[in-house]
């Protein structure tokens, strides 16, 4: 099932990256397009390209590519008018950009690093901005560079030759170093994992199979390619020949790996921290600073459900475990993440985002605040302290429903035994709210920004409700009102019913940089009866369907599908539900 890719065949194709970045999205010219003209003595003339990268009901992203098309300029200013009164730059990127309040003008002035365009080139680090509108968001149909109108053509001494070939030749310079955006999701578009996207189209998945899916670097052999698959460096260069502005990396491969759980436990012994940085960390780190990746983004999701454990599945707690004692104890999932965080975050061009639960596991009272000052305190001891993260992720790999439409967290509710005092129904309320709280109480930056795997939580379908239930049983009125039809919250392995949900895109929330598809959907969370392999994994009764459930799930059936392969092994039959349960439809 799983492509083989032959390394040797695979070749990299810079020149067609701004060709593939533009055919990507929703792409519409101002201007003329076309041929432009190699002349030694043009004037001035500008070619300026507007692209919505991603649109929803009240807001956009938009990037600019610019060409200046006349003599060499060392600083510059673009301006353009909306047609639309309601078309509003919030937030723009290289570039300083200013709209008056009232006023459809927008203008923007090029940042330290972007002023100087030579001839027939375009302006490096291209200018960007999230906007809102309201109505119709049409595109500006004229522009003006430096006070010329950019028609496509230069406005003095127009050329005598014919017209030489089209200048197809992507921008040479690069960002300086160091440059490091505030949301890597914003003006561009995601890594496509070619493998990932194979099995999806093979298994009835082609709407879905060019959507950006994270990479899991979830042993050390990884990092090269297991069984003739890609490794880290395949993926790099791959995303580069796709244009991708963004390419997601999970690590996952702490010592003592998944102690509350047995289906992805790792490779490494409670105590192998030394082999977690020399083997794991420092190759990944030096791979990633390779200054030929330094345009992509790299966003790192660092350690999956490791530092929420130390804190759920501790001391004494119903729920603790040997392991997460040993780890709390040891101390290594701690010094993992910082040595994780310390060496990324030294790469400019690395976003890094810690794993942080789910509602349904750190949303009561007793597990928020002490997570939150568990990151903090973890993440203050890094060389950069808090800076050295830029966000965190809820929801990895969980089916945590992004909203529950029909439900409200009240008192009354709260004592349902589905929400069982839970302050949160569902992943976008409690994802703010764990923001909010990292900012005003544990001195992040309002910066941090968070993400939403939504790869999985969509439970749509057949059996989802289309309106509130009637019921004045208070239990019966959660559980035909939910969206998310698990047994119990805390069930997590391979849940039937479950479907795709918000597709990947940047910026959809307050607070959120982006809806991301971290866990790639079809690929099983764990197998359904013992399977002898040389991964690691070990056998969870959780994700056995027969298996009748424990105090983590309220000794609930497990939800589980039957036949499940092995953690992160493709499972056609799963994949195959998902997108026949995909909300919002596809
Ligand atoms: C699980 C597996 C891991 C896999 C990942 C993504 O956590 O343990 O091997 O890469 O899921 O599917």
């Amino acid at each position: 099932m799983r492509p083989t890719l032959i390394r040797g065949a695979r070749r990299r194709r810079p020149f067609l990256r701004g060709l593939l970045a533009a055919g990507a999205a929703l792409v519409l010219s101002a201007g003329v397009a076309g041929i432009a003209v190699n002349q030694a003595n043009a004037a001035t003339g500008c070619r300026v390209t507007y692209t919505i990268t991603n649109q929803w009901d009240t807001g956009f992203g938009a990037t600019l590519s610019i060409t200046n098309l006349g003599d060499p300029l060392t600083s510059w200013t673009l301006t353009w008018d909306f047609a639309n009164a309601g078309q509003r730059v919030s937030q723009g990127w290289n570039g300083t950009f200013t709209q008056a309040s009232g006023s459809q003008r927008v203008t923007v002035t090029n940042a330290s690093y972007n002023g100087s365009v030579g001839t027939n080139a375009q302006v490096s680090s291209p200018p960007g901005f999230n906007g809102t509108y309201s109505g119709a968001n049409p595109v500006p149909t004229s522009f003006s560079l430096n006070g010329t109108a950019c028609t496509g053509s230069t406005t003095t001494t127009p050329p005598t030759t014919p017209p030489t070939t089209p200048t197809t030749t992507p921008p040479t310079t690069t960002p300086p170093a160091g440059t490091h955006v505030d949301n890597p999701f914003v003006g561009g578009r995601g890594y496509v994992n070619p493998e990932w996207a194979a099995n999806a189209r093979a298994d009835g998945g082609a709407a879905i199979a060019n959507q950006p899916t994270a990479v899991w670097l979830d042993r050390i052999a990884a990092i090269n390619g297991v069984n003739g698959g890609m490794g880290l460096r395949d993926h790099l260069d791959e995303a580069l020949d796709q244009g991708a502005s963004y390419i997601q990396i999970v690590i996952y491969n702490l010592p003592g790996r998944d102690c509350s759980a047995l289906a992805s436990n790792g490779e490494l012994g409670p105590t192998e921290i030394g082999r977690y940085q020399t083997e794991y960390i420092d190759p990944i780190a030096a791979i990633m600073g390779d200054a030929s990746y330094r345009d992509l983004r790299i966003v790192a999701i660092v350690e999956i459900d490791s530092l929420p454990n130390l804190v759920t599945n501790t001391n004494g707690r119903a729920t603790q475990t040997d392991t997460c004692n040993t780890m709390l104890q040891n101390g290594n999932y701690v010094r993992g993440v910082q040595y994780a965080l310390n060496k990324l975050h030294a790469i400019p061009n690395v976003y890094n985002y810690v794993d942080a639960g789910h509602h349904g596991w750190l949303g009561w009272d007793d597990n928020f605040g002490a997570s939150a000052d568990l990151f903090a305190s973890t993440i203050r001891g890094t060389t950069a302290g808090l800076a050295s993260v830029d966000g965190f992720i809820t929801n990895t790999a969980n089916y945590s429903a992004l909203q529950e439409p029909f439900i409200t967290v009240t008192e009354q509710t709260r004592q349902s035994r589905w929400i069982d005092f839970n302050r949160y129904v569902d992943e976008l309320s409690f994802a703010q709210a764990f923001r909010q709280r990292l900012i005003t109480q544990n001195g992040f930056s309002q910066n941090i920004g968070m993400l939403i795997d939504t790869s999985r939580n969509g439970w749509g379908g057949p059996n989802r409700p289309t309106q509130a239930s009637t019921s004045t049983d208070i239990n019966t009125f959660i559980n035909e009102s939910r969206v998310d039809r698990r047994p119990h919250l805390g069930d997590w392995c391979n849940q039937s019913g479950a479907g795709i949900g918000e597709r990947p895109r940047a910026n959809p929330a307050t607070g959120i940089d982006a809806y991301v598809w971290v866990k790639p959907p079809g690929e099983s969370d764990g197998a359904s009866q013992p399977i002898d392999n040389d991964e690691g994994k070990g056998f969870d009764q959780m994700c056995d369907p027969n298996y009748g459930g424990n105090v983590r799930n309220g000794n609930s059936p497990t939800g589980a599908l039957p036949n499940a392969p092995l953690s992160g092994h493709w499972f056609p039959a799963q994949f195959r539900q998902l997108v026949a349960n995909a909300f919002p439809p596809l």
